[in-house]
C-alpha cells in the first residue's frame, strides 16, 4: 500500500468534520470572523435553522480580491502575524474555517475594503464556480447555502430545523454577550429574533440577552488575583434552572464550554443547590494569553489553563464569598441568623423526646435531653432556636452503651455535639434524623407494619 498526499478538497472536507459539525458551528465561525475584522455591527440571517441558508454581514475591515482567494485556502490566516500561537488575541487563528465550510456547502464570499472595489467569490462544495465584481458597502458578507447537501451522512444527523435554529441563536447570543460594544441583529425565517445596540456595558448586555428577572435575582462578581480577573453576574441560589443552558462562560472574551469552569461553578453552589438544579451565570475570566491554551480543539470552545487550580480556586472561593455576602451561606458556614440565635438562651418550649433517637445518644440529665431533642424535631426557622451549649457534666458510666455518646449541645441549629467515651462526636442532625427514619421504616418493613395511606390523587414517581 503506497502513501499519497490527499487532495486539498478532501483535506478540507475532513477538517470540516470537526470544524463544521452543524449549522451553528458554521455560524459561529462566520460571526467570529466578523468580530475579528473589527465590525461594529453584525447582521445574521438564518433560514430553516441554518440548514437552508446562513448569512452574516459585517462592516469590518473587508478583504481585497487577492485576500479573498487566500482566505478560502487552507491554513491561510491574517491573525498570527508573528506566528505566536501562544499569544492568540483573536477568536480565529487556525486559518481553516472558511475553506472547511466551503467544502461542505455553497459559499458566497463578498467583500470590500475602504476605498477599494467589491469582489465576489462563489465556491460550491470545494470548487470555485463564479468570481467577479460585487456591489456592497465596506465590509464582508458571507452566505452559506445547502450545508451538507452532498454529505448525506452528516445531513442525516442534523436535528430538526427548530433545534438547529436554537443552537444558532445560542451561538450568536454567547458571542454578543462577549462583545457588548458591537451591535448584533439576528433574523430567522424573516423574523427579527435578536437585536442589541452597540456600545452597551457588560451588565446591560447580559440583561438584554437573558431574562429580565435575572437583574433582580443576581449579584455582581468582580475580583482580581494577580493578573487574573473574574467578573460578571451570578444568580442567587433561589433563582435556578432544571438545565444548565443559561451558563455563559468566557475566557478572554471567547465563549467556552469548559469542564474545569463548569465544575468550579458546580463546586461554588454545591451546598446551596440541589444536584439537578443549575444557576444562571455570565462569567468573564480574563487571564494573560500565555496562561491559557485555546488550541485544544478545532471548535475552540475548550481551553487549558497553565494553573487550573488557581482558576478553580478563584471561581469557587470568589463566588462563595459573593454569595456569602448576600446572606447565602453553605452548610459549612451557617447563616448569620443561625449564629445569632446560637448565642441566645434556649427559650423554645420543651418538646417531648423522640423515642427512636434514644439508642444513639444517652440522656444523662434533663437539661441535656432538652438541648438535644428540640432540634431533632426540626422546628421551623422562625421559632426561637435553642442552641447554647450547657455546662458539661461528667459522663455517666454507661456512655459505651450509646454509640454516639452523650449529647452535650447543639451548634448553629445543625450539629449535635456529643461526648463519647473516646472523644468528641459531631453529628449532622438532619442526616441523623434521616437515618433514624430509615431505620424505623426498615424495622417496620421487616414486621410488615409500615403505616400507609392511599392518596386522593395518584402521584407518579419516576425511579432510575
Ligand atoms: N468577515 C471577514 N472580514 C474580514 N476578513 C475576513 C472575514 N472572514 C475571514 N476573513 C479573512 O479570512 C481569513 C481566513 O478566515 P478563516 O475563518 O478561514 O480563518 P481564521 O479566522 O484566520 O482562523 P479560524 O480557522 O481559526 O477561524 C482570516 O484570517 C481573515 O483574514
Ligand atoms: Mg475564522
Amino acid at each position: 500500500m503506497s502513501i499519497r498526499r490527499l487532495p486539498e478538497k478532501l483535506v478540507n472536507r475532513i477538517a470540516a468534520g470537526e470544524v463544521v459539525e452543524r449549522p451553528a458551528a458554521a455560524l459561529k465561525e462566520l460571526v467570529e470572523n466578523a468580530i475579528d475584522a473589527g465590525a461594529t455591527r453584525i447582521s445574521v440571517r438564518i433560514a430553516e435553522g441554518g440548514t437552508l441558508r446562513l448569512e452574516v454581514e459585517d462592516d469590518g475591515c473587508g478583504m481585497t480580491a487577492a485576500d479573498m482567494a487566500l482566505a478560502l485556502e487552507r491554513h491561510a490566516t491574517s491573525k498570527l502575524p508573528d506566528d505566536a500561537i501562544e499569544d492568540v488575541t483573536t477568536l480565529g487563528f487556525r486559518g481553516e474555517a472558511l475553506p472547511s465550510i466551503a467544502s461542505v456547502a455553497r459559499l458566497t464570499l463578498e467583500s470590500r475594503v475602504a476605498g477599494g472595489d467589491g469582489w465576489r467569490r462563489v465556491v460550491d462544495n470545494g470548487a470555485l464556480v463564479a468570481e467577479g465584481p460585487a456591489a456592497l458597502a465596506k465590509g464582508t458578507r458571507v452566505v452559506v447555502e445547502d450545508l451538507f447537501a452532498r454529505v448525506p451522512a452528516r445531513r442525516k444527523f442534523l436535528r430538526s430545523a427548530r433545534s438547529e435554529y436554537a443552537a444558532c441563536l445560542d451561538v450568536v447570543r454567547r458571542l454578543a454577550m462577549a462583545r457588548p460594544d458591537i451591535a448584533f441583529v439576528v433574523e430567522h425565517d424573516g423574523r427579527r429574533v435578536l437585536d442589541v445596540q452597540g456600545g452597551q456595558d457588560r451588565l446591560a448586555r447580559v440583561a438584554a440577552l437573558t431574562s429580565r428577572d435575572l437583574a433582580e435575582n443576581s449579584i455582581g462578581v468582580d475580583l482580581d488575583r494577580g493578573e487574573v480577573h473574574l467578573g460578571g453576574v451570578i444568580s442567587l441560589p433561589t433563582y435556578n434552572r432544571g438545565i444548565a443552558d443559561h451558563q455563559y462562560l468566557f475566557v478572554n472574551g471567547r465563549p467556552v464550554k469548559d469542564r474545569l469552569l463548569v465544575g468550579a461553578l458546580r463546586g461554588a453552589y454545591a451546598d446551596l443547590l440541589a444536584r439537578d438544579r443549575h444557576p444562571v451565570v455570565a462569567l468573564f475570566l480574563d487571564v494573560p494569553t500565555q496562561e491559557v491554551d485555546v488550541n485544544v480543539h478545532p471548535a475552540k470552545t475548550e481551553v487549558r489553563f497553565r494553573d487550573p487550580q488557581l482558576v478553580r480556586g478563584m471561581i469557587v472561593g470568589g463566588l462563595r464569598r459573593a454569595l456569602d455576602e448576600h446572606g447565602f451561606r453553605s452548610v459549612q458556614r451557617p447563616a448569620e441568623a443561625a449564629l445569632a440565635a446560637w448565642r441566645q438562651e434556649p427559650v423554645a418550649p420543651v418538646p417531648t423526646a423522640e423515642p427512636a433517637a434514644g439508642f444513639l445518644f444517652g440522656a444523662p440529665s434533663e437539661t441535656i435531653a432538652r438541648v438535644y431533642d428540640r432540634p431533632v424535631r426540626f422546628t421551623p426557622a422562625s421559632a426561637p432556636i435553642a442552641g447554647r451549649a450547657e455546662v458539661a457534666e461528667a459522663p455517666p458510666p454507661d456512655t459505651a452503651a450509646h454509640p454516639l455518646g452523650i449529647a452535650r449541645g447543639q451548634i448553629a441549629n445543625t450539629y449535635i455535639v456529643a461526648e463519647a467515651e473516646d472523644g468528641l462526636v459531631i453529628v449532622d442532625q438532619h442526616a441523623a434524623h434521616e437515618r433514624l427514619v430509615l431505620e424505623r421504616l426498615r424495622r417496620g418493613m421487616a414486621g410488615q407494619a409500615v403505616p400507609s395511606q392511599g392518596l386522593l390523587l395518584p402521584e407518579v414517581v419516576e425511579l432510575d
